[in-house]
């Protein structure tokens, strides 16, 4: 999508003002520099808060925390006593996620988890089923990750994979970097299961959204 269509897309978001995570968003490119980027956009943060809202999502796991931007998208769709366990290898960026969470009243719902989410996933008691998922950390991790959320899942829970298209590198195979190399090799596996039912979306960097067949 050009810049024009993109932003007017974003003019049509209602609301269109998101204050705290505009302010984040600010933040991390202050503290974090290019490294902003990975904070999902707020067209996705829509689309997430959306889908948190509509499937009435109780728990809501995710894969990829960095300054929680999508965290604080989905945790203010949860209901009051909705929870929002987030696994992130490191916790350098936790501060700048707890202000921001704070700040949106929403700090007392989300639980994290530091280190390797592939050794911790298992490891940790969820109260109960996931509704919901969001993968959005390392790309050789996504086939992992997917392999043990997906029986965690409740009977209608929804798994959403971030970047997917990795900016279209995935197309041909020009691009021979691991992350696309895994990106090229997950798109290609779960297109190829019978167990699930999938659809690949073209909002942001590409989602991919995974449910049991
Ligand atoms: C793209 S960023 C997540 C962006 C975040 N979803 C947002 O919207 O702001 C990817 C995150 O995955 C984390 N990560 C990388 N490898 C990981 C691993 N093996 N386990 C858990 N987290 C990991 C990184 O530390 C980083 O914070």
């Amino acid at each position: 999508m050009d810049d024009a269509v993109f932003e007017y897309v974003q003019r049509h978001a209602n609301p269109s003002h998101e204050p705290v995570s505009e302010q984040l968003a600010a933040t991390t490119r202050e503290r974090f520099g290019d490294l902003a980027g990975m904070n999902i956009g707020p067209d996705q943060g829509h689309f997430l808060e959306m889908l948190v809202a509509i499937t009435g999502a109780r728990l809501v796991v995710e894969v990829g925390t960095f300054t929680g931007m999508s965290a604080l998208w989905m945790a203010r769709a949860l209901p009051d006593d909705g929870k929002l366990v987030c696994f992130d290898i490191t916790d350098e960026y936790l501060p700048t996620a707890r202000e921001a969470w704070e700040a949106a009243g929403v700090a007392d719902r989300i639980e994290v988890v530091i280190g390797p989410a592939a050794e911790l996933i298992d490891e940790v008691e969820f109260e109960r089923p996931i509704d919901l998922a969001f993968v959005d950390a390392d790309k050789p991790g996504y086939q992992a990750y997917l392999d043990l959320l997906l029986p965690l899942l409740s009977e209608r829970g929804v798994i959403v994979v971030d970047n997917v298209l990795w900016s279209g590198a995935v197309v041909g195979d020009e691009a021979q970097d691991a992350s696309t190399v895994a990106l090229r090799a997950f798109n290609d596996g779960v297109a190829a299961r019978d167990d699930v039912v999938a659809v690949m979306l073209p909002i942001g960097d590409g989602v991919t959204m995974i449910r049991h067949r």
